[in-house]
């Protein structure tokens, strides 16, 4: 797929085109990344295809679960999942050289407590996650969509809002970060007017930085700019 349009069916069989949150973007891999992929994805490759999933039986244990959108190279969810070996990952990338270069980290790591998808991530979410089972879900540095007339594209919108939170459990949390004003004051319009949440700000706008979320080179591209970030929590009430 080279658009950020895909075909789906309408309930009447005909062709209804969605807008997508991401473009594929071609990209030779490196020898590192193929090896990820070649000799990673048996190991903690899954597929769409196989819909909904029970995690408790993938990972083989009951563990707080935190399921990652747009993970790209996956310095963060490697970090993570390293750190917080009592707590199972799902990471989902469409980049495929962010795919192999996560899946080769988890090698050279020997990890056991992540999962990754290279699709849709919204995809995964609506087919494979059963309701109510997820304890996190994170959204790092979303692509910002800069131009007005892309603002459909983000990913933040209100059916995201309702898909995210019917598949946390009661209590669990979304994570929001991102290094564009814009799109902080546009994830926050749309969360506060989400039903079923309860912003985790003290005063209704922005977190402070979670010691939880790893420095990536968003955020020191951000400091070197002059840019703030902005993080934002929001917990599912009912
Ligand atoms: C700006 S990058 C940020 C990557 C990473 N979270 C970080 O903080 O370094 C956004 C990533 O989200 C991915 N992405 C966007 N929409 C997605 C979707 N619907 N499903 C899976 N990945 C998606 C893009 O491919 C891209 O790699």
């Amino acid at each position: 797929m080279t658009d950020t349009q895909q075909p789906e069916l309408t309930e009447d069989g005909r062709q209804r085109r969605t807008i997508k949150s991401f473009v594929m973007r071609a990209g030779r891999m490196t020898e590192g990344q193929q090896r990820g992929i070649d000799k990673g994805w048996p190991l903690f490759g899954l597929e769409l295809e196989d819909g909904l999933r029970d995690f408790d039986q993938v990972f083989g244990r009951s563990a707080p679960r935190t399921f990652e959108i747009g993970f790209g190279m996956g310095h963060s969810t490697l970090e993570m999942a390293a750190a917080a070996p009592e707590q199972d990952f799902i990471g989902v990338e469409v980049h495929k050289p962010g795919v192999g270069a996560l899946l080769n980290g988890a090698m050279t790591q020997g990890l056991s407590n992540l999962r990754v998808y290279s699709c849709d991530a919204l995809e995964v979410l609506r087919d494979c996650v059963a309701d109510a089972s997820l304890d996190r879900v994170l959204l790092f540095f979303p692509d910002p969509w800069h131009k007005s007339r892309h603002h459909k594209r983000r990913i933040v919108q209100p059916a995201f809002a309702e898909l995210v939170r019917s598949k946390l459990k009661i209590g669990g949390v979304l994570h929001m970060a991102t290094d564009w004003e814009n799109y902080a004051e546009h994830m926050l319009e749309v969360m506060n007017a989400a039903p079923g949440y309860r912003n985790l700000a003290a005063d209704g706008t922005y977190v402070p930085r979670p010691e939880e979320r790893p420095v990536t080179k968003f955020e020191r591209r951000g400091e070197r700019l002059g840019h703030g970030v902005w993080d934002l929590k929001f917990q599912r009430q009912a």
